[in-house]
């Protein structure tokens, strides 16, 4: 049954009252931005509308054996069609902001080249509906689906991809940019390395850690001149990166644990955080990946000035801590939810904010994505219960606030997902959605959560 299913999910199943939190008050900062998340390639579908190109999520989902049962992103939640029935649905939860993302394919098919006017003009549409109902528009510019026609000219590791995604960005903010009040570069730089690049689960499916890290100086470097592109547009918007940051945590209490996982956190964290705000690249990373490394022969004099072109906010998605070993192995030590690599661990949000703010100044934050998978079904009676998802978000709003309360400056919380959606190789197996979606009808429907997230959103707080 749907109940006993969920009770073996770890995560996702209601717990005891046993925290403060769950017994106290706790009110956010007056003007505080609930928001919710989503991204084109996994909820848009019309992948063919438009003069939409084609994106490597499109060749690597139709791809056999690639992705879950085979499920790609051709029609996904269809929201391209339903957008103004979503809008409304935003309207209803109370959201503050909203946070999405641009496809590069809708706006130039081959990556390049003039803008089409038709996809400008759905992001035009969606961002007048935003405004009409009071939401603020936040976009990413870039959720991994890179034109396809840029990867078969070498996509990300070839240095000119970050040329091209400057002239992208700056006919985004031509077409929108005051009508943005924060842009967001790159999403995850970090997955399109690991899991593009490394493990190859992910588009464009490659198992090749040299070329990984040189394709992440290259998202660096697409990061920076995006950033100068909306300067030169004059646009008075704001505009960051959004990184998933890990907090990294030794194993054990041995010394090679210590070392192990300083390392790890340079992969992990520093080699994103350091080069935007410090301007360098960590000395422990550059040195482990050596001087020969294609990355490392890959960075020109001046690159580390354009990355680290002052920023306004930082976006943070936090979704677990990580635990390694003296011999940099990688360990659990929490409760695993239905996403094998996600451990349910709270207080690795308060940490990873606070790190954030001591370790490089006091730069604003915003969460840009927090949620929780759960194998949520439609009962008979019309509702979805996902209790556990409840649990999840209020012990992460409350660790949230009490780095707020230790003076991290965090303006926005954007919970992933507003809907469910393609779940990149998990397909639509997993539902991350506050919203349930029908995929049979494509009718949506509020989760409990959904209806406790409006309460939170109304009072502030919990
Ligand atoms: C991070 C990604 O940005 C998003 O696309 C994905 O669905 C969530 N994490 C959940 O895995």
């Amino acid at each position: 049954t749907a109940a006993s299913t969920t009770a073996l999910v770890a995560g996702c199943d209601a717990t005891p009252d046993t925290d403060a939190a769950r017994r106290g008050s706790l009110r956010f900062p007056t003007g505080f931005g609930w928001g919710a998340a989503t991204s084109a390639y996994q909820i848009e579908g019309a992948a063919k509308e438009d003069g939409r190109g084609a994106s490597v999520w499109d060749t690597f989902s139709h791809t056999p054996g690639r992705t879950r049962n085979g499920d790609t992103g051709d029609v996904a939640a269809d929201h391209y069609h339903r957008y103004a029935e979503d809008l409304d649905l935003m309207r209803d939860l109370g959201l503050r902001s909203y946070r999405f993302s641009i496809s590069w394919s809708r706006i130039q098919a081959d990556g390049s080249g003039r803008p089409n006017q038709r996809g400008l003009d759905f992001y035009r549409r969606l961002v007048a509906g935003l405004h009409e109902r009071d939401i603020a528009p936040m976009a990413t510019l870039f959720h991994w689906d890179l034109p396809q026609a840029l990867q078969d000219a070498g996509g990300w590791e070839n240095r000119d991809t970050a040329e091209r995604f400057a002239e992208y960005a700056d006919i985004v903010f031509r077409a929108l940019g005051d009508q943005v009040p924060v842009w967001l570069t790159i999403n995850e730089p970090k997955t399109v390395v690991q899991n593009g690049y490394i493990w190859g689960h992910h588009a464009p499916g490659k198992q090749d850690p040299a070329a990984a890290y040189l394709v992440a100086h290259h998202l660096q470097l697409a990061h920076g001149l995006a950033v100068r592109a909306l300067r030169a547009t004059g646009a008075k918007t704001r505009i960051g990166p959004a990184l998933n940051l890990h907090p990294c945590y030794p194993a054990d209490d041995t010394a090679e644990a210590a070392t192990a996982t300083r390392l790890y956190d340079g992969y992990e964290n520093r080699l994103y955080l350091d080069s935007i705000l410090k301007g360098a690249y960590p000395e422990d990373v550059l040195a482990d990946l050596g001087p020969d490394s294609r990355m490392v022969r890959g960075i020109h004099d001046g690159d580390l000035k354009i990355i680290s072109s002052p920023v306004d906010l930082v976006a943070v998605q936090y979704y677990t801590p990580i635990y390694v070993t003296g011999q940099g192995d990688t360990v659990s030590r929490w409760p695993t939810s239905e996403a094998s690599w996600q451990q349910i661990y709270p207080d690795g949000m308060y940490d990873i904010l606070t790190r954030v703010t001591r370790d490089y100044g006091p730069v604003p934050l915003t969460i840009t994505e927090n949620g929780l998978p759960c194998p949520d079904t439609l009962a008979a009676d019309g509702t979805v219960d996902d209790a556990g998802r409840i649990d999840f978000l209020r012990d992460h709003f409350a660790a949230a606030h009490r780095a707020i309360s230790d003076g991290v400056p965090l303006e926005s919380y954007h919970v992933w997902s507003l809907l469910d959606n393609f779940e990149w190789a998990e397909g639509f197996d997993q539902r991350w959605g506050l919203v349930y979606v029908d995929y049979a009808t494509q009718r949506r429907v509020l989760k409990r959560s959904a209806h406790w997230y409006r309460t939170v959103i109304r009072d502030n707080g919990l």
